[in-house]
């Protein structure tokens, strides 16, 4: 285990999944978290994250020197190094000269931390304060202009740290600086994979679920198919999966869960058919938020029924829930060891149905999740899904959601989807919605015809995280077959067109 101390830095996250890309297994805690507390987790090194402060700033977090007195090995990185260098007494000063984004670094000797990299580096940095002498004991490695010291180690001590962010995508050889200091000084192995998850997880699980039963809710998406088909690894059929066939998929996906899942994993699954409800509910409706409403509130009763009407028939104790580590980072939780918790009005479940939860994905990465799922044995098809929002079709109908007009819709979103993976191009592109203007029409010219049909919006985008996210390039041939089979082949809709509006200041969903 390597513990990554958050001192408010964007990329702790970043540095976690690093670490784990070394085949280490890594977590994040808060500066906050007492030093003892750390130790107890009985750490193999620990790494101090950057953060926004400087340390000099009234307030700034500190480090008890007790981490240093007993002997883990630690890095340092940008605010985490500095922090570092001034507990050890080193000299940390003020400069005002800031190294903002790359900037070159010389390496002036690479000893065990830099051994290999190139002498001259360009970097990712972000600082405004710079060590001017290392501590005691330590040699210094690089310098740049703004940092004198930008890189050290006390390969002794077990001690390391740079000025920059090896985390980053941006920073040459950042992977290998992080590898020496895992390898090399810490003396970390590097045999964790998302398959010993696998293992760990079956074992967890059985224990804590003994002969009791278990109830998912699958989505279609990525996260809760994995957390199940986890759970049915370990349990089989004490548990039972719950699909709300709510009317606003896209084309073939309510089959391709028996295809991709129910076929794969053997897990029993209630399919309940609740199209009719669901659309008589959204029956009027216009506004984009009563929609998102109207589906979660019809989503929980249709769910709480059913989960009344298992419980009865075998006493249901544990809920399945696909959380992921970056939520429970960022709802200040940590993951823990365990992988269980009581429910708190989970999704808006009623008290009196008092479910457990099991989350066997909170300590992992969307992309350990998906090899996680390889490793089950799910198909890609499944496993590199496209993220797909709760509410489904109906906030991609701009307008009052249809039977008509759902069908519509889903025969242009599926002449999309298949032109899109025919040109190999799912895995680049992050989602690639589209939207149908139901209550737009313009004029065309099909056939000998005057026609007055619908538009389409094509919005494929490349993202990250959804936070942000930019409109993707597509090549024009792709977007050509696209829009020509989309008007010859749907009667209804007359014209294509591609959103190129990035977020901020578009969203990805256009309602
Ligand atoms: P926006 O449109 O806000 O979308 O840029 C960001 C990501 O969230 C998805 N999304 C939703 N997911 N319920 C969901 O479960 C929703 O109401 C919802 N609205 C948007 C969207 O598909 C994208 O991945």
């Amino acid at each position: 285990l390597v513990l990554v101390v958050d001192f408010g830095a964007q990329y702790a996250q970043l540095i976690a999944r690093r670490v784990r890309e070394a085949k280490v297994y890594s977590e994040i805690v808060p500066h906050s978290m007492p030093v003892e507390e750390m130790l107890a987790r009985q750490p193999k090194a620990i790494i101090l994250s950057g953060g926004p402060q400087s340390v000099y700033a009234e307030g700034a977090p500190r480090i008890d020197s007790a981490l240093f007195d007993a002997g883990v090995s630690t890095f340092g990185i940008c605010y985490g190094f500095q922090a570092m260098a001034q507990t050890l007494g080193g000299d940390v000063r003020k400069t005002g000269l800031r190294e903002f984004g790359r900037t070159p670094v010389t390496v002036s000797e690479p000893g065990t931390l830099l051994a290999g990299v190139p002498e001259d580096l360009n970097v990712w940095m972000s600082h405004g304060d710079a060590v001017h002498a290392p501590p005691a004991g330590f040699a210094v490695l690089a310098t740049t202009e703004g940092a004198p010291v930008a890189a050290f180690e006390d390969v002794e001590r077990r001690l390391a740290g740079v000025q920059w962010h090896p985390e980053v995508l941006h920073s040459q050889a950042g992977q290998a600086v992080l590898e020496h200091f895992l390898y090399d000084i810490a003396g970390c192995k590097g045999d964790w994979t998302t398959t010993n998850v696998v293992d760990e997880q079956v074992e967890l699980i059985r224990q804590q679920v003994g002969d009791k039963q278990v109830l998912c809710a699958l989505s279609g998406g990525v996260d809760s198919a994995v957390a199940a088909a986890l759970v049915s690894r370990a349990i089989g059929d004490q548990l039972t999966c719950v699909y709300v066939d709510h009317g606003l998929q896209r084309a073939g996906e309510s089959d391709q869960i028996e295809k991709d899942f129910v076929a794969v994993t053997g897990t029993r699954l209630e399919v309940v058919d609740a199209e009719d409800q669901f659309l008589g509910a959204l029956a009027g409706v216009t506004d984009p938020e009563q929609k998102r409403k109207i589906v979660g509130r019809e989503f929980i009763r249709t769910f709480e029924a059913t989960a009344r009407k298992l419980d009865a028939e075998r006493h249901i104790e544990f809920l399945v829930q696909g959380t992921l580590y970056p939520d429970v980072v960022e709802s200040g939780g940590g993951a823990g060891a365990s992988n269980i918790k009581s429910h708190h009005n989970v999704g808006g479940l009623p008290d009196d149905l008092q479910f457990s939860l099991i989350e066997p994905l909170r300590t992992l990465f969307k992309d350990e999740v998906r090899e996680l799922g390889i490793a089950l044995g799910l198909p890609e098809s499944l496993v590199y899904r496209h993220p797909f929002p709760g509410p489904g079709l109906s906030i991609r109908i701009i307008g009052e959601v249809t039977r008509e007009r759902l069908d519509i819709l889903r025969q242009a979103d599926l002449i999309a989807r298949t032109e899109l993976t025919a040109a190999g191009l799912d895995r680049e592109i992050w989602q690639f919605p589209v939207v149908l203007l139901a209550d737009v029409r313009s004029v065309g010219v099909q056939g000998d015809g005057r026609t007055y049909g619908h538009p389409v919006v094509l919005r494929p985008v490349t993202s990250e995280d959804a936070m942000t996210a930019d409109w993707a390039r597509l090549p024009y041939d792709v977007l050509e077959r696209i829009s020509t089979r989309i008007t010859n082949e749907v009667d209804e809709i007359n014209r294509v067109t591609v959103d190129i509006t990035s977020k901020p200041p578009g969203t990805i969903e256009w309602e």
